[in-house]
């Protein structure tokens, strides 16, 4: 989602509307299923509509004069509810008194409705958004100024936010954060609030990040940026270097690079609320009265298959027969199935037409259906029986990035969940993932390796159990992005064929982390290789000896093999990005390729 917010001081005559409007235009790249404004201060007016923000014009055109110096945008990417007008922002309150945007997710927002529907509030949306104005006005009626009702209306929510209100009769928006980002921008006609800088990068490049926990007020000439206590922080303005042409991308050259930086964040939020500590449980309310008896298969394409992979393993490992299918190959024939099968349907977009062929038929067939998608609303989410979303945000860049490595997290809770696998250990491995990455971003030398073999003729990348489906996905994002000829191999199976064609100008990329029997193995296939005076990279975490026989080691922290998997992938998301930017490819949009493919 996206957010904006302007309040003028009146010397530019700046009108509000155009500001949201550019804004919520700049924020377009995020992708959004619906678009809305707030505008006003002494009647507050709200118009929000389905589909893009042309069709929000359109409705602005008609029945908005506009001229005013105080107000907030949105662009949805749905979270909670499908794509509609009563569920696009701004939300607001019975009496319209309070306009509020929200980027993030409200862990709590289930109990807080039953909360306020027990003193006779109706809800008009199914997000958990409208928990907020509602809270909000509960505190105006209890004599609470607007800052104060929206200070204590923040103090109950639990989960992530970047929140923006504006009051009726006020020329003020108030803003809080909480783990989704909120920067302000200082202009010389106004200030400016955003949830990234593209929003406002026209009027203003001086801004302030705003930290979790922090709250921002803002008129026409003053910020207060207050902590959690109410008291005042001193907040440095930065410049921002980059122009309005680089801004979608928030100063990463390509949209690609900048969902690979995102995924530390796109894990915590494919994460929240679902893990339970205490209990070592994983508890998704998704698949709570989920009915299947006999094997699991997955059906799925290209990235979201490897993901499927990866699920296949662990609910073998945890004791549940499954298989995946690829999507194209899947018929109801070759894969028997009963009332009583369960299929599950992997896919970012939910719109790929041979994995929704594939759901049709098992659907057909009377299976239970579960989608795994990033996407409210689609074709999967909407003809499956279950949906579990995996809330990595929109992702532009053809290769999938953030959202296999999202799908990886949702398939392990997924898979502990249908085995009923309790482990605290497992629990503590996914919380390690999003550090582990950040630190793998911060330190990685893949742009080194990425260069000294960028000429070589092929690479080959090898894996055993979880870093198998690692290494055929290593493969196939190079490939995509690069052009160059990559294919990824079960580590056992390079001696049975493809190690003839193996040689000094190739380069072999293996995955080796822990230092167990799967290790050991995966070197003594290394070794095979090496004696050929083939170039080696070992993505490792220092745990065995693979070093010793690699020309070149790319890093991860020490992690239990779930986390290890997911974090080692992103080593090679960086080699291939690298690769094909000193090739000079088309990275965001690949030569043929498609990021939805809606044909069989
Ligand atoms: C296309 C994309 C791939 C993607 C595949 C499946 O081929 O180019 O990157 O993995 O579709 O997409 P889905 O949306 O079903 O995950």
């Amino acid at each position: 989602c996206g957010i904006i917010g302007f309040v003028g001081n009146g010397e530019h005559e700046t009108d509000a509307l155009d500001v949201l409007m550019t804004g919520l235009s700049g924020l377009e790249y995020r992708g959004y299923d619906s678009a809305g404004v707030a505008l006003g201060d002494t009647d507050l007016r709200v118009h929000k509509r389905q589909g893009e923000v042309s069709s929000l014009e359109e409705t602005l055109e008609a029945n908005e004069p506009g001229g005013e110096s105080v107000g907030i945008g949105h662009t949805r990417w749905s979270t909670h509810g499908p794509p509609s007008d009563v569920n696009a922002h701004p939300h607001t309150d019975a009496e319209g008194r309070v306009a509020v945007v929200h980027n993030g997710i409200i862990e709590n927002y289930q109990s807080l409705r039953t909360e306020l529907r027990e003193v006779g509030v109706t809800f008009q949306s199914d997000t958990d958004t409208e928990v907020v104005p509602h809270l909000i006005a509960r505190g105006l009626e209890d004599g609470l100024d607007p800052e104060s009702a929206f200070r204590a209306a923040i103090e109950r929510l639990e989960g992530s936010y970047a929140i923006a209100a504006v009051f009726e009769g006020s020329e003020t928006v108030y803003a809080a954060r909480h783990e989704s980002p909120l920067v302000l921008g200082l202009g010389e006609d106004g200030h400016y609030l955003a949830s990234d800088v593209p929003a406002f990068i026209e009027y203003t490049d001086r801004v302030i990040y705003l930290d979790d926990g922090e709250f921002a007020t803002l008129t026409g000439d003053s910020i207060r940026i207050t902590d959690s206590d109410g008291e005042v922080v001193e907040s440095s303005v930065e410049t921002i270097e980059w122009d309005a042409e680089d801004a979608g991308k928030s100063g990463y050259d390509h949209y690609m690079l900048k969902e690979i930086h995102e995924q530390p964040t796109a894990i915590r939020e494919c994460l929240r609320g679902r893990l339970n500590e205490l209990t070592g449980r994983i508890e998704l309310e998704e698949l709570a009265d989920i009915a299947f008896d006999g094997p699991v298969t997955f059906v799925a394409c290209g990235t979201s298959y490897h993901a499927a992979m990866f699920g296949v393993s662990l609910l073998n490992r945890w004791g549940v027969p499954a298989q995946a299918s690829l999507a194209s190959e899947f018929t109801a024939e070759t894969m028997p199935l009963t009332d009583d099968s369960l299929v599950v349907g992997v896919t970012q977009s939910g719109e790929t037409a041979d994995t929704m062929r594939a759901l049709r038929e098992a659907n057909r067939a009377g299976a239970t259906t579960l989608a795994v998608t990033n996407v409210v609303g689609s074709s999967a989410a909407r003809e499956t029986d279950h949906v579990l979303y995996i809330r990595a945000g929109p992702e532009i860049g053809v290769a999938a990035t953030k959202t296999f490595a999202s799908q990886q997290a949702a398939l392990t809770m997924v898979a502990a969940a249908l085995s009923d696998h309790r482990s605290r250990e497992l629990i503590q491995s996914l919380r390690s993932i999003a550090d582990a990455i950040q630190q793998v971003l911060d330190t990685s030398s893949a742009r080194e390796v990425a260069h000294a073999y960028r000429d070589a003729d092929a690479y080959f990348f090898i894996g055993r159990s979880l870093n198998y489906p690692v290494a055929l996905e290593g493969a196939l994002k190079l490939k995509e992005i690069s052009y160059e000829h990559a294919e990824g191999f079960a580590a056992g199976e390079l001696k049975h064929g493809p190690l003839a064609l193996v040689g000094p100008n190739t380069a072999v990329f293996a995955l080796v982390t822990g230092d167990g029997e799967e290790a050991e193995k995966t070197i003594g296939n290394v070794k095979e290789v090496e004696a050929r005076g083939v170039p080696i990279v070992a993505v490792t975490d220092g745990q065995s000896d693979v070093e010793r026989y690699a020309d070149h080691v790319l890093e991860i922290p020490a992690l239990e093999d779930v986390a290890s998997s997911v974090v080692a992938n992103v080593q090679l998301q960086l080699v291939s990005y690298w690769i094909a930017n000193e090739l000079g490819r088309s990275i965001d949009k690949p030569r043929h390729l498609a990021k939805s493919v809606t044909v069989e």
